[in-house]
């Protein structure tokens, strides 16, 4: 299966994705994760990126096609992938129209007051990358990952500066692959709303 999860910051594409990878065993591409790995990593693409991620504006087309094409070449990905967060303007859908068939796009759906409220309340393992929720989602000890014991923190973006821009960035640049992806048949609007395991039968329904 090679698929795309298509949505707004804190649609909750990321939290289906983990779902997603370990009922079919293909890998996760999120180009977020990539980035912020790079950043931690101090690497050149992560001194390029940071200010950019800090921001909530997009890392530039012809950095962010090459790291996808690039990640896409390696074997893990031959039964399928999928893609979080890639592509997100119209020159990134059309390159990975050059080098991948793929088999549908879903669309999160998912109100702005609701993403907010997800978004402000995620927390992160800083150690194996476990996204937790403070109300939704929570860890069973605060600030502590259930899965590794590393500490939890907020990702540097999840401010509301940064969060009003991320929104304002998938109007103006995202929010046209739908229409995109619709043209090409390939696009499914999911409703994101609910509770996580609500969202996933939705999902599961949705893709069969
Ligand atoms: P990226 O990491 O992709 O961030 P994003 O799109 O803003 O998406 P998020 O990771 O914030 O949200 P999500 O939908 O995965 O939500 P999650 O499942 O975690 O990108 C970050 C930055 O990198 C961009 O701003 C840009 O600068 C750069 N970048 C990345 N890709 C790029 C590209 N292609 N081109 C250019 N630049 C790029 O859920 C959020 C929270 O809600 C969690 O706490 C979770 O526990 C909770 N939650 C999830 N689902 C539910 C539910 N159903 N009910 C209750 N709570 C829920």
């Amino acid at each position: 299966m090679k698929i795309i999860l298509l949505g707004p910051p804190g649609a909750g594409k990321g939290t289906i994705a983990d779902k997603l990878k370990q009922e079919y065993g293909i890998p996760q591409i999120s180009t977020g994760d990539l980035f912020r790995a790079a950043i931690a990593n101090e690497t050149e693409l992560g001194k390029q990126v940071k200010s950019i991620l800090d921001r909530g504006e997009l890392v530039p087309d012809e950095l962010t096609i090459a790291l996808v094409q690039e990640r896409l070449k390696e074997s893990d990905t031959k039964a399928g992938f999928i893609l979080d967060g890639f592509p997100r303007t119209i020159p990134q859908a059309e390159a990975l129209q050059t080098f991948e068939t793929l088999d549908m796009v879903i669309d999160f759906r998912v109100r702005d007051g609701i993403i907010i409220d997800r978004l402000t309340g995620r927390r992160v393992c800083s150690q194996c990358g476990k996204v937790y929720h403070i109300k939704n989602m929570p860890p069973k000890q605060e600030g502590i990952c259930d899965i590794c014991g590393g500490s939890l923190y907020t990702r540097s973006d999840d401010n509301p500066e940064s969060i009003q821009q991320r929104l304002k960035t998938y109007r103006e640049k995202t929010e046209p692959l739908i229409a995109f992806y619709s043209k090409l048949g390939l696009l499914k609007a999911l409703d994101g709303e609910g509770s996580v395991e609500v969202v996933w039968e939705r999902f599961k329904k949705l893709i069969k």
